[in-house]
């Protein structure tokens, strides 16, 4: 059993909290694989994000809800988990949502956090990393907040910074697929279109367009494999 698996299989499942949920992944993900689980609940605070995790799963055990992840509208200890996947960078008061994290979680329940990494990658990795930074710098110019991604020391710190125990940490990558697929250029192809339209609409954005178009053919010649992710288990204190 991979190391992730084997360890949500040692929790208790109950009610699970996924901040930041976009389209919802992450959450169903957990609910397979953690035991006892019985119900979900995903915030954000996009309201396509709602809209399509809604529409992806249609499952009665699961809610989804428009809400910012530093303010979040439950009650102290309401939930025996809580999760954050690569959504620390988006957010603009970190320390609060990690703070929010552990307001709601159970005394002696699991917050559970997955952050991509921008440090100790591969080339192939730095490419993902790179085209990461440059959607950043679109949405940031478009008013989204979106931050760079953090190197797993400033990860660790930000955790470190809330009160929790018995952290397990793992590192998850995958070099072994084809860093040139043809298929992933297919797919990210509109994604690049799109990110270049929204450049279209900016000031001075030539500096991007020739990062963009850069990103585009390293893809092409360097290829890209996911940048690595911190994966952190751990405990509020009982
Ligand atoms: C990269 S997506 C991650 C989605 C999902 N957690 C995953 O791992 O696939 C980042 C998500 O953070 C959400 N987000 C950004 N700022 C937020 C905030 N202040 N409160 C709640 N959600 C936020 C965005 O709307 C977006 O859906």
């Amino acid at each position: 059993m991979e190391p992730v698996t084997q360890i949500l299989h040692n929790l208790h499942g109950g009610n699970v909290l996924d901040i930041a949920t976009g389209s919802g992944g992450f959450l169903i993900d957990l609910s397979n694989k953690i035991p006892g689980f019985k119900n979900g609940v995903g915030v954000d605070n996009n309201p396509f994000s709602i809209k399509t995790a809604v529409k992806n799963n249609q499952d009665q055990r699961f809610s989804y809800c428009l809400m910012d992840a530093a303010c979040l509208s439950f009650h102290d200890d309401e939930f025996d988990v809580v999760s954050i996947s690569n959504s620390l960078h988006h957010m603009p008061e970190v320390h609060n949502t990690l703070k929010e994290m552990l307001r709601v979680v159970k005394p002696g329940g699991t917050v559970i956090i997955q952050e991509m990494m921008s440090d100790s990658l591969t080339e192939t990795q730095q490419t993902h990393r790179d085209l990461h930074h440059w959607w950043a710098a679109v949405d940031r110019g478009c008013g989204i907040s979106h931050g760079n991604t953090y190197s797993r020391e400033e990860i660790m710190a930000l955790i470190n910074e809330v009160d929790l125990i018995n952290h397990q940490i793992i590192e998850l990558s995958d070099l072994e697929s084809d860093s040139l697929d043809l298929e992933l250029q297919k797919t990210l192809e509109p994604v690049f279109s799109r990110y270049f339209n929204r450049l279209s609409t900016l000031p001075d954005a030539n500096d991007l367009l020739a990062q963009g178009e850069a990103l585009r053919k390293r893809l092409k010649t360097v290829g890209l494999h996911s940048a690595t992710a911190l994966y952190v288990v751990a405990n509020k204190p009982g």
